[in-house]
């Protein structure tokens, strides 16, 4: 049986003919009644289909709270200081930053504005209910007309689901996969030429970086990252851009490596790579690809930032102090239980195999890059690198 956002995608392909990848994973996860982002369930949480670091354990937005006070510090701690956060979910992030942030006696809990950017209407509402009992001030995310903010800008697992352009390597050409119905009734691919003008651009620049393609291989490209940049760019009048996701730079990910691409689907804490997972429960399980972070460092030094640089998620944490805060924790849980969760946790965020192997870019506008940000301050000893 159809599903509400299937529907939707064959009503497309029936007015438009096949169409291109970006736009069934765009409907499959953002369409308004039926998208895997819009619906009322819980995502990324224990009971849902996978786990961020944020609802893994609030030790990690207590380290990144070092990072944010940090920027604050080097700008002259300016108030108010807006965080503004895409795909921000219930809050749980921006929360944990809040007492990461009282924890430490950080005057910055004070001057601290919440700007949220979330679709889902359901965890908007959670997010103002818990914000107010928390004390946190939300505010409405500046407009293209409004005066740009002075903060931060974090995207914490929210990049990896903006929509891919999936494209195939055959007879020598990257060809477009479109997204089709089959002679069988069931939704299918098929490859054409890349129409799209943002996309050959993206494919030009892989060449002037000098990745080669190779025949079979499949890849994601991402124009979306792009107009999101140049958002953040108006969005941000001074302050700090960071990004924690599943990602690689350009030559890891159209490397050796992923001949296959990064595609993958979550369900139900299950993942499924092949070909045919983005097709089935269309609108109930999570689409995501990798974050190609040369094009996403690209697009922020076109949009005016400063590169402050890049890391992986473990090493940004312990620059953070993960270690210290670690051990404060350890010194007040009360319950074998606790401490037990506290300890996995940790060892799940600094797993280079899991989230620690997640990339960490940092931009800015009117920051210092010397001495390093706090979560630049750290690098794994080469062995312990992915
Ligand atoms: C993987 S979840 C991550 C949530 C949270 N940042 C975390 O780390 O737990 C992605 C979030 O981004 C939201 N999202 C996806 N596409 C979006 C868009 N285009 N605009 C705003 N929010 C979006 C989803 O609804 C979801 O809450």
């Amino acid at each position: 049986m159809s599903t509400t956002a299937e529907t939707a995608i064959r009503a497309e392909i029936t007015r438009r003919g096949p169409i291109p990848f970006a736009d069934f994973m765009a409907l499959a996860l953002g369409h308004a009644e039926g998208g895997y982002y819009t619906a009322a369930a819980s995502r990324p949480t224990r009971g849902g289909d996978f786990l961020t670091a944020p609802e893994l354990h609030p030790i990690f937005g207590a380290a990144l709270a070092r990072q944010v006070a940090d920027a604050w510090e080097r700008m002259g701690e300016p108030s108010p200081f807006t965080l503004v956060e895409y795909g921000a979910g219930a809050g749980t992030l921006a929360l944990a930053i809040l007492a990461g942030l009282r924890d430490d006696g950080s005057p910055l809990a004070e001057a601290l504005a919440y700007a949220p950017i979330e679709l889902n209407r359901h965890r908007l509402a959670e997010l103002r209910a818990r914000a107010s009992a928390a004390g946190l001030t939300v505010v409405d995310p500046a407009g293209p007309d409004d005066r740009p903010a002075a903060g931060v800008v974090l995207a914490n697992e929210f990049l990896d689901a903006l929509p891919v352009h999936l494209l195939e390597v055959r007879d020598g050409r990257p060809r477009e996969v479109r997204v089709t119905v089959g002679p069988d009734g069931a939704l299918g691919e098929a490859l054409d030429e890349p129409a799209n003008p943002a996309l050959r651009e993206q494919l030009e620049r892989l060449g002037r970086w000098g990745i080669a393609l190779v025949e079979g291989q499949r890849l994601e490209v991402r124009p979306a990252v792009e107009a999101w940049a140049r958002e953040v760019g108006r969005r941000l009048a001074a302050g700090l851009v960071l990004v924690v996701d599943y990602g690689a730079p350009a030559a890891d990910l159209y490397g050796p490596r992923r001949r296959a691409g990064t595609l993958m689907t979550y369900r139900g804490h299950v993942a499924e790579g092949d070909a045919g997972a983005p097709y089935r429960d269309v609108g109930e399980r999570d689409i995501t690809a990798h974050v190609d972070t040369t094009a996403l460092g690209e697009a922020l030094v076109g949009a005016g930032l400063d590169l402050l640089g890049e890391t992986s998620q473990a090493e940004l944490l312990v620059g953070c102090g993960l270690e210290e805060l670690l051990q404060r924790r350890q010194a007040r849980v009360t319950r074998t239980s606790e401490a037990l969760e506290l300890r996995s946790a940790v060892m799940r965020l600094l797993d280079p195999r899991h989230l620690g192997g997640f990339r960490a870019l940092l931009a800015g506008r009117g920051i210092a890059a010397e001495p390093p940000l706090r979560g630049l301050t750290y690098r794994m000893p080469r062995a312990h690198r992915r």
